[in-house]
């Protein structure tokens, strides 16, 4: 384990900003986490815990000790009639993995093909697609817990998991992710329920044909990282109350919508930002991307001011179209490492 100043953060994060991390170390195993956090103390400053970096927004300098996961491994822990257990390194890449868990006929993952990132952030905000969320295949989660001092496993149940969210994502500083378990099925149960899922599997419902066609929808509106620096959906679908909707569905009748548990229902933001003009609209290096509203773009050596002026400006205009205020899905950190709220 070798601690590195200086570093150019910009290959590791997705929307490739241009970032200097005072202190850089990569973890491959839990004995260089003990070390490095052992570091951390004599010198006080902030660790911030980088995976993929698809799902981070950071300023152009950060005097902080980033440590960048790269723990690898897949090990089988238990089996029964119907299920596998597996232990899988926080710095193996998700989309491999779901491959991977494809190719050795173990099922559930298939709808979550292409989400970018590693598999230790997968639990942080409960990825997400197609009518599928990470936590319905995870058993527990194996942490080193900065405040207690220790390593433990934290069971599903107690890992909150609900939409786009987690307690690692309300506590970020306090655990540091090393590994996930999950346990999956034998014998697929196909979720192809989500949007035109059903129709383009056609008459081949295989776990297999799913993911092909998963990854198929995605590449057909989702930019690639390496083409158009982005980290996924930028905002999140928000979620309001049944009497709120009721009025917006006069003025907006065709507006797509979800309805959820506790009278709430879930609005698409691609859709709103699409309606009030954003869609393929840019500010300027930075702009929502042309076949998918949601998706932030840099389209030239944008630093975190611009980006923020370009989704201040889209939440503004989705505000006085929709009185919605969008809430950014990616985690803003500033200078320190810290975690900072979008609200300024
Ligand atoms: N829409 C538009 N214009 C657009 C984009 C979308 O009108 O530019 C409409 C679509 O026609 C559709 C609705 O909005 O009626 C929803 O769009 P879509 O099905 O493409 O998915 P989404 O709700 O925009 C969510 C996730 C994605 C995930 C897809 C598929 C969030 C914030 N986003 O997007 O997750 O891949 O569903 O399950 O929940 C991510 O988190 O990074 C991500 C890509």
């Amino acid at each position: 384990m070798k601690i590195q100043s200086q570093v150019q953060l910009k290959p590791f994060n997705t929307l490739s900003l241009d970032v200097i991390a005072s202190h850089y170390v990569q973890i491959q195993s839990v004995d260089d986490l003990v070390e490095a956090l052992n570091f951390d103390q004599s010198e006080h400053l902030n660790v911030l815990i980088l995976s993929g970096g698809s799902n981070m927004l950071l300023p152009k300098q950060m005097n902080a000790l980033v440590m960048h996961m790269d723990i690898q491994g897949i090990e089988y822990l238990a089996e029964d009639e119907t299920s596998k257990t597996l232990k899988v390194g926080a710095g193996q890449v998700w989309h491999d993995f779901v491959l991977w868990t494809t190719a050795q006929k173990l099922y559930g993952l298939q709808n979550l093909a292409l989400i970018p990132g590693l598999v230790g952030a997968s639990p942080v905000q409960n990825i997400g697609a197609y009518g599928v969320e990470a936590g319905e295949f995870i058993q527990s989660v194996e942490v080193y817990d900065r405040q207690l001092g220790q390593f433990s496993s934290i069971q599903a149940q107690d890992c909150e998991f609900s939409y786009r969210h987690s307690i690692f994502k309300d506590d970020p500083n306090r655990y540091v992710i090393t590994h996930v378990v999950f346990k999956l099925l034998k014998k697929a149960d196909l979720k192809i329920n989500y949007g035109d899922l059903k129709t383009a599997m056609g008459d081949e419902i295989t776990a297999e044909n799913l993911q092909k066609q998963v990854i198929h929808i995605r590449q057909s509106k989702l930019p690639d990282p390496k083409d158009f620096p982005n980290v996924g959906s930028f905002f999140k679908n928000p979620v309001i109350t049944q009497q709120d909707f009721a009025e917006l569905v006069i003025r907006f009748p065709n507006i797509p919508h979800y309805p959820q548990s506790n009278d709430r229902v879930k609005i698409a933001a691609g859709w709103l930002i699409d309606q009030s003009g954003w869609k393929g609209k840019r500010l300027e290096q930075v702009g929502m991307f042309d076949k998918q509203a949601l998706v932030l773009v840099n389209y030239a050596n944008a630093s975190l001011d611009d980006v923020q002026a370009t989704y201040r400006a889209v939440q503004h205009d989705v505000f006085n179209k929709f009185h919605i205020l969008l809430e950014p899905e990616p985690v803003l950190f500033n200078e320190s490492g810290l975690i900072q709220s979008h609200l300024g």
